[in-house]
């Protein structure tokens, strides 16, 4: 059952990191105004809905994950080191939650017409901040995974 579900775990990291690098790069180079509305007003909804679907995979497989290894009931069994990376890899996780659903809001609220000033702001930084964040989280549960 455990292998199962971190094989889900990390099927829905790559299908959750891959998607958020495609929509980036698309959003660098795709600089035609009317193309870049066409394009974001079919996918916009589409992509953002899927992702949503995947980050809860990872959320609900990642709880799993945590509790079975015994993070939540048996803190003493394991290091310093490790407990560090895994709560530093949640708190990130949190962070990237909470950008991904202002970022749907505003996305799917502009779906469609010219962003405001304002939503162009938050839209772009939180973007940029889930692109960053995919590196480090990554990073922090390959730590996770070679100490367990
Ligand atoms: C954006 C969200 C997440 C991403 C991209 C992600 C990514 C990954 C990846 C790629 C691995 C495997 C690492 C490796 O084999 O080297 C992993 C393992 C793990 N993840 Fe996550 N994760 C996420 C969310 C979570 C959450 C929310 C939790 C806990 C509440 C969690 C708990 C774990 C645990 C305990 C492992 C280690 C399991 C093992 O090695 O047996 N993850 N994660």
């Amino acid at each position: 059952m455990y292998e199962w579900i971190l094989y889900t775990h990390m099927v829905g990291a790559a299908t959750w990191i891959g998607g958020s690098m495609l929509l980036f790069v698309l959003g660098i180079t795709l600089r035609d105004k009317a193309a870049q509305q066409v394009v974001y007003f079919y996918i916009g909804p589409l992509y953002g809905y899927f992702e949503a679907a995947v980050l809860v995979v990872l959320l609900v497989t990642g709880s799993y994950l945590y509790i079975s290894n015994g993070f939540h009931s048996n803190p003493e069994k394991f290091t310093y080191e490790l407990g560090f990376y895994m709560h530093i890899k949640i708190a990130l996780v949190v962070l990237i939650t909470i950008a991904t659903v202002l970022h749907m809001i505003i996305s799917l609220k502009a779906n469609g017409r010219e962003k405001s000033f304002k939503e162009k702001i938050i839209g772009r930084g939180t973007s940029l901040l889930i692109f960053i964040l995919n590196f480090v989280i990554l990073w922090l549960a390959m730590q996770v995974r070679t100490i367990l």
